[in-house]
């Protein structure tokens, strides 16, 4: 059941790169990473905006930093971006200590090059364990990390 989840995930991931949508699964009280790379044309101080379904402001970028003025309540001390990878167009960011209502598509709005990428999180309650499979605490996470090719430094500060 394990490496079926797993090839499922690693299968959204590879959609995840190669389309402007696609679907992420995450646990409650975990990290999950919502992708969001441009590498049409190069990018310098661009705007990107992320917004949720209800599009209240998830993240703003600007000038090559995090503007989180506007940042809604929701998202307060929750998302990490990375702003070394901006230029290379990289605005994925990670949305820790995840709740249930987190459920839902994420829309990155790159306002500089008028496009966006649409990226669905389903949130769910942390996956019971058959016996066989005494996974560690945070396994589940581990498994998205890994096949996020997710720097493991990043996330493994949120464990
Ligand atoms: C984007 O940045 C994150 C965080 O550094 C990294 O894990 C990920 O591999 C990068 N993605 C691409 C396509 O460069």
């Amino acid at each position: 059941m394990q490496s079926l989840t797993r090839a499922i995930a690693r299968m959204s991931l590879l959609l995840c790169l190669q389309s402007v949508s696609c679907q992420i699964q995450g646990f409650v009280k975990k990290a999950a990473f919502l992708p969001c790379i441009y590498s049409d044309s190069k990018l310098t101080n661009a705007k990107v905006f992320w917004r949720d379904t209800s599009d209240r402001n998830v993240l703003d970028i600007k000038d090559g930093k995090e503007d989180v003025s506007n940042q809604n309540e929701k998202y307060k001390g929750r998302v990490s971006s990375y702003p070394e990878e901006y230029s290379k167009g990289n605005f994925s960011i990670t949305l820790k200590n995840l709740q249930l209502q987190d459920s839902g598509v994420y829309d990155c709005f790159i306002y500089s090059a008028d496009t966006h990428r649409a990226v669905s999180l389903i949130v769910s309650a942390e996956p019971t364990r058959g016996p066989e499979t005494p996974a560690p605490r945070g396994a589940a996470t581990k498994i998205c990390a890994h096949l996020l090719l997710l720097a493991a430094p990043f996330l493994t500060s949120f464990l």
